[in-house]
């Protein structure tokens, strides 16, 4: 972090028309202050001037330390390593220490990280009974964000979101019991009863077992799947100042507990747009249903009359580095559980988006979610899970977001301006003159 004092060269000078005054504005890691505009005004009952920029096309809302991404050569960092690297050698929960720690763990700190999420694995049987009271037919990311809200109610001491320890502690609750509650959306969908945690396994074998345990004595998750899903778990852990992550950020400022705060961002990434992307490739391969009519749904992208889901990024522009390494998992995954019959027509469609103008003209390519809902499908998933399988690794990169943002001394309650576009002041005028 560059500090030091404004000079021609590291200042932006600025002449404003409307009054002819100039003002030199400190550049400092490659941007301006907003809040130095506030100084470029007209006369003294001008507000100042202000940047708008609707959806942060181009504001900068924290400094972190976290993940890096540059969009354009298609690179993904958590803390410095490389996603590729992570995805090869690493664990999630590996990860996720890395992720709110800033260092990987050394071997005993990886051993008592593992042994504190475990330890709180089981949720309070009154959640049960909560996720018992919803509509059989009740979609899991609704559950799971109702479940997560409710938590908070479970527990009040996590309103004091002052204390590191107390802070530490709710955040190990929250990785711990995020798969406890998912298995059990899953299973209340099912008309099956909850598996307990079996702290044995895991963190992804343990997830599988409460998912899909039915009366075996014992139950050994198959090792290929086990790590796919770790791996797309580590894919998925964290993405910067994504709309989730903005939410945990922006709802956390307001220091409301995390419980509430991940809520927040469990519904952020529930949308299409968002995370419920992952759902939306399949229901679109599915309706795409044979190859032949890809051509079709082309011609009806480009007049503009559907999205092709999983395709574009706001950061991507040359591609999505998790999308190459989900790609590659499938075919390891199809090996285990059988190829699944719409990769043909992902497959196809991917080669012709990259190869068309209109895709290629836009940068848009296959992103994250473009692939990964192949593979929960072959894992057993129905689509409605496959966002909450996108939570579940997500809530480390909330919880590390969160933590920095509490630790950042120059961070405030999150609340934008508006350019205000309505009436000017009038007088209320009563029913009989309207
Ligand atoms: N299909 C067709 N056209 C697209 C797509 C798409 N998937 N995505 C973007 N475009 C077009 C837009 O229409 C626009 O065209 P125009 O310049 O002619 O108006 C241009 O590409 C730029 O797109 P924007 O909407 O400005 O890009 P933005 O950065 O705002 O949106 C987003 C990014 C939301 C991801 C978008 O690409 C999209 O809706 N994709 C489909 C949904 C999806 O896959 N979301 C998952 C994202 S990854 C994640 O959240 C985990």
């Amino acid at each position: 972090m560059s500090t030091a004092a404004p000079t021609a060269t590291n200042a932006l000078q600025v002449t404003d028309p409307r009054t002819g005054k100039q003002y030199s504005l400190p550049i400092q890691d490659g941007a301006i202050r907003a809040a130095d505009l506030r100084q470029i005004k007209t006369g003294p009952e001008d507000f100042g001037l202000m940047a708008y920029d609707p959806a942060f096309l181009n504001t900068a809302s924290c400094r972190s330390k976290i993940t890096y991404i540059d969009g354009d050569k298609g690179v993904l960092e958590y803390r410095g390593y490389p996603i590729d690297e992570l995805a090869e050698k690493s664990t999630h929960l590996e990860v996720a220490y890395l992720l709110l720690h800033g260092e990987l763990p050394s071997k005993a700190q990886l051993a008592q990280w593992t042994h504190d999420v475990t330890y709180h694995t089981i949720v309070h049987a009154n959640v049960g009974k909560l996720i018992e009271a919803f509509r059989y037919d009740a979609h899991p990311m609704g559950v799971l964000q109702s479940a997560v809200a409710a938590l908070s109610t479970f527990y009040p001491d996590a309103r004091d979101i002052k204390s590191p320890e107390n802070r530490r502690l709710q955040m190990l609750r929250l990785i711990a019991k995020m798969p406890t509650i998912a298995a059990m959306a899953f299973r209340h969908r099912l008309g099956l009863p909850f598996v307990q945690p079996n702290n044995d396994l895991s963190y992804t074998g343990n997830f599988l077992s409460m998912l899909f345990r039915m009366t075996e004595a014992k139950y050994t998750p198959n090792p290929v799947i086990e790590r796919a899903l770790d791996v797309l778990f580590i894919l998925h852990a964290d993405h910067e100042q994504n709309c989730s992550t903005n939410a945990m950020r922006a709802v956390g400022s307001s220091h409301t507990d995390p419980f509430s705060a991940v809520s927040a961002s469990i519904g952020a990434l529930y949308g299409p747009l968002h995370g419920g992307a992952n759902e939306e490739v399949l229901r679109m391969l599915a309706e795409i249903g044979s190859v032949k009519n890809i051509p079709d749904v082309i011609k009806q992208v480009k007049e503009g009359k559907r999205l092709l889901m999983g395709f574009g990024h706001r950061v991507y522009k040359n591609f999505d580095p998790r999308a190459k390494i989900i790609k590659k998992l499938a075919y390891e995954v199809f090996e285990v559980t059988g190829k699944n019959p719409l990769l043909d027509i992902a497959v196809e469609l991917e080669k012709i988006a990259l190869e068309d103008e209109y895709f290629v003209k836009r940068k848009l390519y296959p992103n994250v979610d473009f692939y990964s809902g192949l593979i929960y499908q072959a894992l057993g998933f129905p689509f409605e899970m496959f966002t909450v399988l996108f939570a579940i690794p997500r809530t480390a990169g909330w919880l590390s977001q969160w933590e920095e943002m509490l630790n950042d001394g120059e961070q405030k309650i999150a609340r934008p301006r508006q350019l205000f576009m309505g009436p000017a002041h009038r007088s209320y005028v009563e029913m009989a003159r309207r």
